[in-house]
Parts: structure tokens; sequence; C-alpha cells
């Protein structure tokens, strides 16, 4: 038996094109949405996320305000250009690139965003709301992770979904969306003791660790939805936390790098920039 491919760059257009027109409504009564990123430094994989990204926000009529700063921009100074843009108020979503250089303060310049223009779900505002189970602004790979599963028809309610990986942007809040999904959860890691006794018993398999081709046949259970957040750049390529093409004969659908998961997290933010400019016409 061989998988069924995920084809993320099709849904995720799919939204696209459900944005645009969402987007075309909101013009009509007078809501222009406006992204603005942030981008400090050239590492050149968050430039082509950003690049992505202004694609993104132009096919749907969303504005988008780019600004890059170079690497030796001190805290203070970005932090100056966040109040700045928590006040503007064309600018309905703020989106830091991570990562940040080293001297500057992750937490702290994520803490300064406004919650109300949070579109990455990263101030603990949201990520408290996450928790408590009224999130409005979700972290975007784990939300596109969930469309994902569903319009492929997967069943969550009930199922065993292990996840890979105890990051702040994917591993934890898409635990935590799984949990409202009503799917049983485990969470493992780097010290998780046995790790393929609990992988082998996922139905839905969220691979996010950070290791190219970690993932194996032998650790996963027949038929189950593999979900391959991953983003490894080889010499070879781009490649996912998955070795594919094992996993591939025994999952009964796989997301592939690239072309699965990162496609939908652009069409993710695009719709929390949307969420975020509705919400401020309603209270401002
Ligand atoms: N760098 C890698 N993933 C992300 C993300 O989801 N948001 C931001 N701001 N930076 C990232």
């Amino acid at each position: 038996m061989s998988a069924t491919i995920i084809d993320g760059k099709q849904t995720s257009s799919e939204i696209r094109k459900e944005i645009a027109s969402e987007v075309s409504e909101l013009k009509k009564q007078g809501i222009q949405p406006g992204l603005a990123v942030v981008l400090v430094g050239d590492d050149p994989a968050s430039h082509v996320y950003v690049k992505n990204k202004e694609k993104g926000c132009e096919e749907t009529g969303i504005d988008s305000y780019k600004y890059e700063r170079p690497t030796k921009m001190k805290e203070e100074e970005l932090l100056a250009l966040i109040d700045e843009l928590n006040k503007d108020s064309k600018v309905n979503g703020i989106l830091v690139q991570l990562p940040l250089p080293d001297h500057i303060d992750e937490h702290k310049v994520l803490m300064a965003i406004d919650p109300e223009k949070d579109v990455d779900g990263f101030h603990p505002i949201n990520v408290g709301k996450l928790m408590v189970g009224n999130a409005v602004l979700v972290p975007c790979t784990p939300r596109g992770t969930i469309e994902l599963l569903k319009r492929s028809g997967v069943e969550i309610s009930g199922k065993n979904a292990v996840i890979v990986g105890r990051s702040n942007i994917v591993g934890k809040p898409v635990s935590m969306l799984l949990l409202q999904e009503n799917a049983t959860i485990e969470i493992c890691h780097s010290r998780t003791k046995d790790l393929s006794e609990h992988t082998k018993r996922a139905d839905i398999l969220i691979a996010a660790i950070g290791k190219p081709r970690f993932i194996t046949k032998d650790m996963v259970k027949d038929g189950a939805a593999v979900i391959d957040v991953g983003v490894n750049r080889l010499e070879t390529g781009l490649c996912g936390d998955v070795d594919f093409d094992e996993v591939k004969e025994v999952a009964s659908l796989i997301t592939p790098v690239p072309g699965g998961v990162g496609p939908m997290t652009i069409a993710m933010l695009l719709k929390n920039t949307i969420i975020a400019a509705t919400q401020q016409a309603k209270t401002n």
C-alpha cells in the first residue's frame, strides 16, 4: 500500500482564493487589511519566507508593509519600530520574522507586539487564550496542520495523536489544537524514552523535530496520517523530518516537504490578518 500524498500547495491555493473573496467583502465595508513584516538580518531562509508572505498578500488583496533592517540593529530600535506599528491603524497584523540576531531578546520583542495585532499568535496573552480554548489568533503552522488534516478528511476526534517536538512555534500549540479537536495527545521530545513505542501508537503523527528524515518506517503504525512539519536544508535540497520514501509505504496519508505544511503556514497568516482586521474594526 502506498499513502495518499496530501497536496498542501493545492489546499493552500484554495484557501487563498477563499481569503481573497473575504478581503473583497471587507473592502466593501471599508476595511482594508494590512500586514507588517519585520525582517532583521540576512538569513537566506527568512528572506524566502518573507518574500512568500508578500506574494500571498498581493494575491489576496491584503496591503503589505516590509521593514528590512540590518543584523546590527539595536534591540531598542526594534522595540521602537514595533511601538510605531502598534499605533499605526493601517497595520492590522505584525509579524517579526524569527530567528532574531543573538543580541536581541526574542521574548522581549514578542511581548512588545500588541496582542490584537499578533498574527503569529506568539504573545503570552494569545498563548494563554489557546490554552483555555478561546483563541482568536492561533500560530500559523499549527493552524495550517489542523486545516490540512480536516480538508483531507482525517477524523481527529477520539484518535491518538502523537506530536514529536515541543517547540513554542509548533509542538506545544499543535498539541493544544489537537486536544481541542478531541484527540488523545502525547507530546514526545529529545528525552522521551523508547520513542518508537509512542509513535507506533499514533493514528495521527506530527513530526516537528528539526532532524532530517528522523521518522522512519519502523516508527509508524500501518494506516497512520503523517504530517511532516520539518524543514531541513541539505546540500541536496529541502527535506522534512520524515523519511518520506519509506514512510509512504505504511502511512495512509502523508505530507511532502516541500509542498505540504509550508504553503499552509502562509495561508493561515493571511487568514489571521483578516481576522485581526475584522476584530480591530469592531473595537476601534
Ligand atoms: N520563523 C520560522 N517560522 C516562523 C513563524 O511561524 N513565524 C515567525 N515570525 N518566524 C518564523
